[in-house]
């Protein structure tokens, strides 16, 4: 295997952790991008550290310099600032001599319209008439958003299940998979990748009441309006589901992430 210096933003977050993890078993030079260096004793010697503010634009210069490899982790859920992060990104990417870029997409943006996956779209669009070497992958739900979906729509004693499907993905499948599309060359959108299994939403939320030891009455509801609609027919799904860990095994197992 070729190794590559590889700068990864949103390399704190849910993904990025465990790419991270991932890249560096992979013997590769990672830098992390964060807007905030952590504390000497909060740090792993195996990567370095690059403090960048996506969205002001500080630090993405020197970040960038020098890398092979770019994978684009980085998020927020405000409108409009997928788009601000990555056009930021890419301007950079430009002067530093164009890295073979990657971005991490979510199954379904062109079909389901939700605000953020709107935002997902331009910034994966913007990438593309970029000029730049460039991969897209696109993953289904990970089961850590899914979990605290969850979390949230079995507070009440009866919880109102809006009826759709998800196919969860554990981030250490998705980053096995960016793992393979570091070491080879920039190949545009590639094929979408899921979870192992399509569950509808009221077996995932018993999954989850099991696991967490509660009891609630489970209510599926249909929700109106388009994006629901897109959801129930399933555009959040893949035929590209991988051989890998499966929501309830990931329910048992949380913390090793
Ligand atoms: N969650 C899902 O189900 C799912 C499914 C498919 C695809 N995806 C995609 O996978 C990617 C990662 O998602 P995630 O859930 O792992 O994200 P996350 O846990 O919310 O992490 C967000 C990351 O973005 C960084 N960040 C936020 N604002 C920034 C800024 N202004 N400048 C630089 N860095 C910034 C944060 O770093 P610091 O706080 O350290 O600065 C953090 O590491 C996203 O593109 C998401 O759309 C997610």
């Amino acid at each position: 295997m070729r190794h590559k210096k590889i700068l990864v933003t949103g390399g704190t977050g849910t993904l990025g952790r465990a790419l991270v993890r991932r890249l560096v078993q992979d013997g590769h030079e990672v830098r992390v991008a964060s807007r905030r260096l952590r504390p000497a004793h909060d740090r792993d010697e195996r990567y370095s550290w690059a403090v960048v503010d996506l969205r002001s634009g500080h630090g993405v210069d020197a970040a960038v310099t020098g890398v092979d490899v770019i994978i684009h982790s980085a998020t927020s859920p405000r409108r409009g600032a997928e788009v601000t992060l990555t056009r930021t990104l890419l301007e950079a990417v430009k002067r530093a001599g164009s890295p073979h870029l990657i971005y991490i997409s979510i199954v379904g943006v062109d079909r389901i319209p939700l605000r953020y996956y709107q935002d997902k779209l331009a910034a994966e669009q913007l990438i593309a008439e970029s000029g730049l070497p460039y991969t897209i992958l696109r993953a289904t739900q990970f089961h850590d958003l899914v979990r605290y979906w969850f979390t949230w729509v079995t507070w009440p004693p009866v919880a109102l299940v809006p009826t759709m499907r998800f196919q969860p993905i554990d981030v250490r499948d998705v980053a096995d998979r960016l793992a393979e599309l570091v070491v080879g060359e920039p190949a545009g959108r590639v094929p979408d990748i899921g979870g192992p299994q399509v569950h509808h939403t009221r077996e995932l939320a018993r999954s989850y009441l099991q696991a967490t030891g509660r009891r609630r009455l489970i209510v599926p509801v249909r929700v109106p309006g388009r994006t629901f609609r897109a959801f129930r027919q399933g555009h959040n799904l893949t035929e590209n589901a991988v051989d890998g860990v499966t929501f309830e095994e990931y329910l048992a197992t949380p913390a090793s992430h």
